[in-house]
Formats: C-alpha cells, structure tokens, sequence
C-alpha cells in the first residue's frame, strides 16, 4: 500500500530539553490509516498533527474498543536515530486487536510506516541526554453506532514526541503501596492486551496511592489478592537470594517487551531468572530473613524503576536501603547503552532510521 504524504507549512519551535516532561510535546506529523470491514485497511497517510473531529456517536466513546503500543526512538552519540526492537510491538499490537475484536494490521506495513514518519520528523528526536522520542502507535473504532458489538469502521494513529524521564525520580527508588482494594485486571480479561481500559481501571488505585504519599501500586491478583502481577504501569522483578523471580504471565499481566529483554540480558549474564508465581507475602517473608536483595519495575517509559520502600496492610519496608540496587543500576546502563548504541548490540534488537 502506498503511503501519501502531506508536509506541514507550519513547523512547530522545538522545546528545550529541560522543559520536556514527559507525553506534552507533539512532533510535526502523524500517522492515519483507516479501516472498513468492505476494504480493509486503506487510505495510509502521514499528514500534520492536527485535531481530529468525529461523531460523538463513535464507538470508542461508548465501548472503549482502543488499544495502544508505546516504543521510544534514540539519538545516537553519532546522530543516527534507531528503535528498539519495534516489531515486538507491533506483534504486541495484533494481540491487543485480537483481544478486542479490533482487525489486525499487516505489521511489516506498520513498521514502514513508523519508519517513513520518523524519516519525516527525525529532527524531532532530542538529543540531550535521558532524552527520546516517544511513539504512540493506537486504534480507535471509529463506527459511529450505539449497540453493542465489534465495529466496522476503526483509525490506525501514530503520533510521536520527545520526552524526558517518566517518573520525576527517574532511576532513584520510588515508594510502592501494595493494593489490596482495587485490581488492575483478571485473567480471562484484558489483562495481557495494551489496551487503554487497563489504564482506566488503574487510575483510582493510583490516585489514592499517591494520596497517600506513594508513587504507585503494586498490583496484586484479581481472585486472591496474594500474587504480585505488575507495579503501576510496568512489570516488575524480585531479587531474592541468588534468584531473580519475575510473575510468570498468567493471562492477566502485560507480556512487556522492556521484561523480555530484561530475562533475555539476565539469562545471557547466566544469572537464575525464574518466571513463576510470586506472593506479597513470600516477599515479606524474605525481606525478613535478608533475602530480599532488590525489587524492579521495567517499562518502556522509565526503562527501570527501582522500589526503595513497599507498604502492604501498614507494613513498611525498605528495600536496598532506599538506593538504586546492583542490578537495577546494571539493567539500566545495559539496556539504554544498547538503546543509545553505546553497547554492542548482540541480540539485533537495533533498527536504524534512514
Ligand atoms: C510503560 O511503562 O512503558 C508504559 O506503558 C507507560 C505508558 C502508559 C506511558
């Protein structure tokens, strides 16, 4: 399929690194393809990000059909931008429209795609240091109709900005409140898809969290309220020992693609990384015995994201004495060494932009 292209006359000033943020900022151009189940996905153009209008009666309004993929582009020391193993995402992306009856998408288009936007809006990547450019890939229905069923008629959107760091602590420890009210998904629901409904539900424990002085939550199991799944928005790692546990994926956690490479770089350094079931409770039980060495968040946004302190039902604990841990500091500077390409990269995880 082709893909037109419509140039911006208006380009937009550029933001300074220091004022970034995280998600504020918008590059030039994005990405539209649109889909109706007589012609599949058609019309692909990268035209000036803009508004959009709809119908308010869209489906998307009503039945939350949207999904999302988040991936990063890196300037290099040499000023080549590159991605990060962006066919995972995509892969990812056709999961999530499986989930939720959404028509899949051809993903070696997809990534062509990708790549022609960023050839377009290279200069957008930023090249201050802990600085890239974030890529919103998303589906939306589009059906204006009110029953309830899968509609006929969606948008694949790309859009993209420069960003800092995720959290306002960056790679220093954040405080993590285990929650045992609300959960974040069940298996047998939308748990293993990036769907924005997952991050509607998580919005309240969230708020209450910080309310109470916390970053974010662990997520614990929907039925029990024993099994540790994710921490906020990433997935999340234990060291105990000389193991590191991370949740297996039951169905109800989001396959990550920052958790992935985070067991694949932990197997190759030939360290015991074991994907199994994991209690709030056997973690506490190790803390005490002093066996609980570190504990981890992995994400696209923040990369890693050390816990420094857990509270579950009141009970307070520290963990690597509120500092970065070894292997937190070691994951980090080896993913986003080979993110920015100052690391060899041995997996072929790096894609260079033209
Ligand atoms: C990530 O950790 O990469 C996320 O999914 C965060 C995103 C929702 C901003």
């Amino acid at each position: 399929m082709e893909i037109k292209v419509e140039l911006t006359k208006n380009p937009k000033e550029k933001v300074p690194a220091d004022n970034l943020g995280f998600g504020n900022v918008f590059s030039d151009h994005m990405f539209i393809m649109d889909y109706k189940t007589d012609k599949g996905w058609h019309n692909a153009r990268i035209v000036p990000y803009s508004s959009i209008s709809y119908e308010p009666a869209i489906m998307v309004f009503h039945y939350g059909q949207a999904i999302f993929e988040g991936l990063k582009a890196y300037r290099t020391e040499k000023g080549e931008v590159v991605l990060f193993r962006p066919e995972e995402n995509f892969k990812r992306l056709n999961a999530s429209c499986d989930a939720l009856c959404i028509p899949r998408i051809d993903e070696d288009f997809a990534l062509k795609a990708l790549l022609k936007l960023l050839s377009i809006d290279k200069s957008w990547v930023p090249d201050a240091p802990g600085t890239s450019l974030y890529i919103r890939p998303f589906i939306i229905a589009t059906e204006p109709h009110i029953g309830v069923h899968p509609a006929g008629s969606y948008h694949f959107i790309i859009i993209t900005g420069p960003v800092g760091a995720y959290y306002k602590e960056g790679l220093n420890p954040v405080k993590i409140y285990v929650e045992t009210k609300y959960v974040r998904a069940v298996v047998g629901g939308l748990g293993e898809a990036k769907a924005s409904a997952n991050y509607a539900a998580s919005l309240r424990a969230q708020m209450e969290a910080e309310k109470k002085g916390y970053t974010q939550v662990l997520w614990l199991d929907g039925i029990e309220r024993k099994y540790v799944e994710e921490v906020g928005t990433m997935n999340v790692f234990f060291v105990i020992g000389d193991e590191i546990v991370t949740p297996m994926l039951t169905g109800s956690i989001l396959p990550g693609i920052t958790r992935k490479s985070c067991i694949e770089l932990l197997r190759s350094w030939g360290l015991k990384i074991i994907e199994r079931k994991i209690s709030i409770e056997e973690i506490y039980q190790a803390h005490e015995k002093g066996l609980l060495k570190e504990a981890f968040g992995t994400g696209t946004a923040a990369v890693i994201s050390p816990i420094g302190e857990l509270c579950w039902n009141d009970k307070k604990i520290i963990l690597s004495d509120g500092k970065i841990g070894e292997l937190s500091q070691k994951l980090y500077d080896e993913l986003t060494g080979i993110q920015y390409t100052r690391k060899p990269d041995l997996f072929n995880w790096i894609v260079k932009v033209e």
